[in-house]
């Protein structure tokens, strides 16, 4: 005979607590049983002995084969072994929840008793369950025909299939209409009642496909409206539960006190009353069903059909039950959960982030998801899952002994003894749950990425959220699709932050079965990148690059169908940006063939939003011209190009005024009426968090910028072979070609020499700077080097001032190239990095440069990791944030909206209105750092690192031309930059220098920059055959590229190459910035240069008023140039400033062409065209 005692006898609540120091803390009575940091201190399996109420003895006694074993003591288990032989042995245990209803109790006495249960078994909930849903699916016990008949029917209707094809586009369309309310909040609204909004969704979503009811709750929920009378009254019926409600709130604080009221009665007076109202709602609709009159339905089929399983059709008098069930069962579930998951993405960025990228990878451009989607979602499923894990909406899994056995070898059971599975404590034992994934209360959604469990070798009944065995839950499948639709779409389109100081405390405060995120409430912003303002006003829209919508090669564009494109693109010296290149090559030729292009453009209605510098001579020539073709190939243009300039006044607020433009043209092309509070439509996604950051714990060492270059480096070298192996498997080399590039591109460059070339005394500063380049790395004279740029370290110990940090701070970083096309951001991080990449696992610090070099152990990464680096706050500030960027106007505005002090919230609100702003803001040039200097209270109102670093745009690399030729003396590996310092006080005096010419300019012999070349499309290169002249034009920096093309010529000449002439147009001030003085008359003694003209500024010249500038000289040298020009085919360089310089150049040309050639103005600016076209005059200018 085995012993009957159980490691741990216990009894009742009050004795309960002094089983160990801590206090309950989650809303699982039993949990305390199990606490939560040491599982096993009470033994995982646990026997409680109660005091059983007289009224239980008498209802049960005769029932059980050892009353007293069977109903004084349940037994409370969290062990994994445990539910796998309850598993294994269910006929042995089978559910036996509705002991009472199986006695027939009278229903007084069901009253009576349930408080005795709740004092006994705890289960009030339980019983409130029981009480409205009787002999329901769920609350029925296994051996009974009821559950046996409903069971066999019940599946049926939420099987896969079903899901796949009918419910799934239930499930669409209210996560659609969900989408839809939520856009039109303003950007930084409070959502309150989260969980409120979700339990509407989910309740619409399977009444819908249980019944085929549109209870349309959300809808009435975003106008204010009660719920559908059937959720409102279920509702009603949960709140009289003694676990939610105190007696006072049912019945109301009058009757209460009355001591003549019988509360008791009252309360069930009340409960009776809705629980007819909604027997009374459920059979109108199984009247309406049964009529026909709403389709084929589970409703039907449990009416119509006779189960499989007994052959019997399922009792009229349970329909009622059973659609109870489903209710209680499968709405509140499911949205408290996503509830909770909100909660945890919003402490979790780096999730939260590969949530949106998943999203948007499988989304692909696409506006809907299909149901083929849903399991491409594995880490939308692995965050759902993780917040079951934590939060199991059903805390206790409950099976009874069927006879007197004996459990695990060790615990007898008494027949009727209840087995109580802990789902809280289960899920949160360290030995499953912990290890690499740390501590087992903290949310770590790579515990269920693809691969982890089985890597982790965890036991296969860890994780019990929907039950098990035979009882398992039904709507499971269908919960898992719910959330997997919902969850990414709503983070595809918003961001969310939560109030401050919001604790998460579980609770059944508001909701009826299943423990929610009391007093959810979160602040909402539009995603990055998101269509949300498109959303706003009704529009499903996502967005996509041009050249990820063509095929790989030939096709037409994969462009929209239906609906309307909105082009949004940038020039540079007036070709395309890099990532629509093979767009456009595709469209012109499109155009000229309309026809052809018929199938992709035809009637498609398009705007195009140009974004570029009027300074530059190209301003938004690519813009322009890919709305002439757009319109050529029989496009539908819904307004002329928007243009937003970067030199204009609040170009930082153009994108919203832009939509404000475009949204009416929209709406009056589709004829909608617009929205009431469109104004939403201004949402901009620059309000939305730019850089993810969360704080680390001082346990973890933050890296040095090095180790983090190096492991941006080698984590986009694995994946950027990934995405190659991956695309060349699939038999595309053009994908694997396309792939590969997607690496990260920096790297440590030294710096071999450092030369000042101003005199002493001119006032400025110009370093050559010559720079050894990493092997692999290699360039051409006209290309470009990019070099990331630091803040200067003034501003950077000011911002750690206010932010009352030392430096030493460690943030997590999760690198991600939203918003960030080049830079230390610009690492694509992928959903599921191949298991071998070397720096994924980055949760493990590495201790120096070497390190991170050779992270390449790829054995102890599991496939979940994501990247993610820990930083310093110095660096952070130094390297990942613009700190000298001046605040959009609408950030003013919502920083006003946050600030906690009256008078400074004043100002701010005045700043934020346009004279003022133009005033304040953009006059002064003031910076958000000086801005919150200014306005303290944001601080102290919580505006730390993090949510200051998603307020600042990030910090983008600079171009600085390469002054070198790897064909000169230094070699190849070699290339030279020539950088002039950028250093200016503001209006506010603060002393600004160049983030990166700064530090350029700072940095010692024998240490790095960081940077790489960068081959822009301007087509700056020399011609190909060296005997055609040249006309360089680059006054000051603008020579830098020049030095590149003489190198050259000097090595073409000494491996004895015809030159043709060169002539060069440089211009200075003084003497004392004549730039490379003696090289370039060095060159000209030997022919390299035919002709150097200076232009100097500052000395008495020719022209009149003494100021000479290249142009001029352009124009003294007219009849030779034209020569060169006309006759001879010369190439025209210009390289330097864009704002004046570039034009008036431009214009000399013209005046040349005028003057000499003897052509009108129009025919010479046609032959500019010309000449442009045929690129042979190209301009590598900047507005400095
Ligand atoms: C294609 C290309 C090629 C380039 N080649 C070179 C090159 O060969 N050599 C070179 O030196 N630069 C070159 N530049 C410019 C270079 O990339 C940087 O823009 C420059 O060095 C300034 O960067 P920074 O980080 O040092 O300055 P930042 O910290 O970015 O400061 C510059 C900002 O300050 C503003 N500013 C500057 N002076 C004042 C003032 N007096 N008052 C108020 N505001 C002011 C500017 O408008 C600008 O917004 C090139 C740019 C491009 C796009
Ligand atoms: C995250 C969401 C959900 C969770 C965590 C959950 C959990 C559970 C659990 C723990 C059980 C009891 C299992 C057992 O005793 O072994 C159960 C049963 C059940 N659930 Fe769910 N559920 C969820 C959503 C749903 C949905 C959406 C539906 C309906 C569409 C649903 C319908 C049911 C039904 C009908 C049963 C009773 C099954 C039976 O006893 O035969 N559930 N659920």
């Amino acid at each position: 005979m085995v012993n009957l005692e159980s490691p741990l006898k216990a009894n009742s609540t009050a004795s309960s607590r002094a089983h160990g120091p801590y206090e309950p803390p989650f809303y699982n009575f039993w949990h305390h049983l199990f606490t939560p940091d040491k599982v096993d201190q009470w033994g995982e399996t646990v026997r409680v002995e109660l005091p059983a109420s007289p009224i239980d003895r008498e209802a049960l006694r005769g029932h059980y084969d050892d009353f007293e074993a069977a109903i004084a003591a349940s037994i409370h288990t969290c062990d994994a072994d445990v539910l796998g032989e309850l598993l294994e042995r269910q006929a042995d245990f089978p559910k036996m929840w509705n002991r009472a209803n199986e006695k027939a109790f009278t229903r007084l006495e069901l009253l009576e008793r349930q408080q005795d249960f709740l004092k006994m078994w705890n289960r009030a909930n339980e019983k409130a369950f029981t009480r409205l849903a009787e002999n329901g699916i769920f609350t029925s016990d296994t051996p009974s025909a009821d559950w046996q008949t409903v069971h066999g029917l019940f599946p049926r209707g939420f099987n896969q299939l079903k899901i796949q094809n009918a419910y799934f586009p239930i499930i669409v369309k209210k996560t659609n209409a969900f989408v839809a309310e939520w856009s039109r909040f303003e950007p930084a609204h409070l959502v309150t009642g989260v969980n409120n909004w979700l339990a509407c969704m989910t309740a619409d979503a399977v009444i819908k496909a249980a019944c085929n009811v549109d209870m349309d709750n959300i809808a009435r929920r975003a106008r204010g409206e009660p719920a559908h009378p059937i959720l409102e009254t279920f509702r009603r019926l949960g709140s009289i539960n003694p676990a939610l409600a105190k007696p006072w709130q049912v019945v109301g604080l009058a009757n209460f006190l009355n001591p003549f009221y019988d509360t008791k009665a009252g309360q069930e007076r009340m409960y009776s009353q809705l629980k007819g109202q909604l027997q009374g709602m459920v059979e109108q609709l199984i009247e309406q069903t049964r009529r026909g009159e709403l389709g084929d339905t589970l409703l039907s089929s449990l009416i119509s059909e006779k189960s499989p399983a007994t052959g019997l059709y399922v009792r009229q008098s349970l329909l009622f039950s059973h659609f109870a069930t489903l209710l209680v069962a499968g709405h509140e579930t499911t949205a408290n959960t996503m509830g909770f998951l909100m909660y945890h993405l919003s402490q979790n960025p780096k999730w939260e982030e590969r949530l949106r990228a998943e999203i948007r990878e499988v989304l692909g451009g696409r506006t809907k998801l299909a149901a083929s989607d849903i399991p491409r979602l594995v880490v939308a499923e692995a965050c759902f899952k993780e917040a079951l894990r934590l939060h199991p909406p059903a805390g206790n899994v409950g099976r009874d002994a069927a006879h007197d056995t004996v459990l695990k070898g060790q615990y007898l059971v008494r027949r009727g003894q209840r087995i109580s599975v802990n789902l809280v404590a289960l899920h949160r034992q360290p030995r499953h749950w912990g290890g690499e994934f740390g501590d087992p209360n903290t949310f770590n959604p790579a515990r269920f990425m693809p691969g982890a469990a089985e890597a982790a070798g965890r036991h296969p009944h860890a994780f019990k959220p929907f039950g098990f065995g035979v009882r398992a839950c039904a709507g499971m499948q269908f919960a898992m699709w719910e959330a997997k639709t919902l969850i990414p779409m709503l983070y595809h389109n918003f961001t969310f932050r939560l109030v401050e100081k919001f604790m998460l405390r579980p609770s059944r405060k508001e909701s009826f079965p299943s423990p929610s995120a009391e007093g959810l409430a979160l602040y909402i912003y539009p995603a990055p990148g998101a269509p949300a303002a498109a959303a706003a006003a009704g529009f499903a829209a996502t967005a996509a690059t041009l050249d990820s919508i063509m095929p790989p090669a030939g096709e037409q564009p994969q462009l929209p169908k239906a609906g309307a494109v909105l082009f949004v693109t940038s020039t540079y010296n007036g070709e395309p940006p890099d990532n629509a290149l093979r767009f456009a090559k595709w469209l012109p030729a499109a155009a000229a063939a309309a026809a052809a292009a018929g199938g992709a453009v035809e009637g498609l209605p398009f705007a195009v939003l140009g974004v570029g510098n009027s300074q530059w001579a190209t301003y938004q020539a690519f813009p322009r011209l890919l709305d002439s073709c757009l319109a050529a190939a029989g496009g539908l243009r819904l307004a002329p190009v928007i243009e937003a300039d970067t030199e204009a006044p609040g170009f930082a607020d153009a994108a919203g005024e832009c939509w404000g433009s475009l949204c009416p043209l929209l709406l009056a092309h589709f004829k909608v009426a617009a929205p009431s509070d469109s104004s939403a439509a201004a949402a901009a996604a620059a309000s939305a968090p730019r850089l993810l950051l969360e704080a680390a714990g001082p346990a973890t060492p933050p890296l040095t910028i090095r180790e983090v270059l190096g492991q941006l480096r080698a984590y986009g070298r694995a994946t950027g072979n990934a995405a190659a192996d991956q695309a060349e498997g699939n038999g595309s080399t053009a994908a694997a070609a396309a792939a590969a590039p997607q690496g990260f591109p920096y790297d440590l460059l030294r710096v071999v020499s450092s030369e000042e070339l101003q005199a002493p005394g001119s006032g400025r500063f110009t370093r050559h700077v010559d720079l050894e380049l990493p092997q692999g790395m290699s360039y051409a004279p006209g290309d470009h080097l990019e070099v990331l740029p630091r803040n200067a370290p003034a501003l950077v110990d000011s911002a750690l001032e206010l932010l009352q940090l030392t430096g030493h701070e460690a943030f997590w970083w999760t690198p991600s190239s939203q918003g960030a096309a080049r830079g230390l951001s610009s690492l694509h991080p992928t959903a599921n990095p191949s298991s071998s990449s070397p720096a994924t696992n980055t949760n493990r610090t590495s201790n120096g440069p070497a390190a991170a070099e050779n992270a390449a152990s790829p054995a102890a990464n599991s496939a979940a990791d994501v990247l993610r680096l820990p930083v310093s706050s110095r660096d952070v500030l130094a390297w990942l944030v613009d700190l000298s960027a001046l605040p959009p106007m609408r950030l003013v505005a919502a920083l006003a909206a946050e600030c906690p002090c009256p008078p400074e919230a004043a100002a701010l609100q005045r700043m934020a209105t346009e004279a003022c702003y133009k005033e304040q803001v953009l006059g002064q040039q003031l910076t958000l750092l000086e801005l919150l200097a200014r306005h303290r209270s944001l601080l102290a109102a919580g505006l730390d690192l993090p949510r200051l670093a998603g307020l600042l745009p990030r910090l983008a690399p600079r171009y600085y031309s390469i002054s070198s030729s790897p064909a000169g003396p230094a070699g190849p590996q070699r290339a030279s930059i020539t950088v002039a310092l950028v250093e200016f006080s503001s209006p506010t005096g603060r002393l600004h220098r160049g983030a990166a010419s700064g530090t350029i300019h700072g940095q010692q012999v024998g240490l790095y920059l960081a940077g790489t070349v960068r081959q822009l499309q301007s087509r700056f290169r020399l011609p190909p055959n060296p005997a055609t002249p040249l006309i360089m034009v680059g006054p000051g920096t603008g020579v830098a590229p020049f030095m590149g093309f003489l190198q050259q010529r000097a090595a073409q000449q000494q491996a004895g190459a015809a030159l043709g002439p060169a002539v060069l147009f440089f211009g200075c001030r003084t003497e004392q910035d004549f730039l490379y003085q003696q090289q370039l008359q060095a060159w000209q003694e030997n022919g390299v240069l035919t002709d150097l003209q200076v232009a100097f500024s500052r000395l008495p010249g020719k022209k009149q008023g003494g100021k000479t500038y290249v142009q001029d000289l352009i124009a003294e040298s007219a009849q030779q140039l034209w020569e060169l020009l006309h006759g001879s085919g010369a190439y025209v360089y210009v390289c330097g400033d864009a704002r004046r310089m570039a034009p008036d150049v431009r214009a000399a040309f013209e005046g040349v062409a005028c003057g000499v050639g003897g052509l009108d103005a129009a025919a010479a600016a046609e032959w500019m065209r010309e000449m442009r076209q045929q690129g042979r005059y190209l301009e590598d200018v900047w507005a400095s």
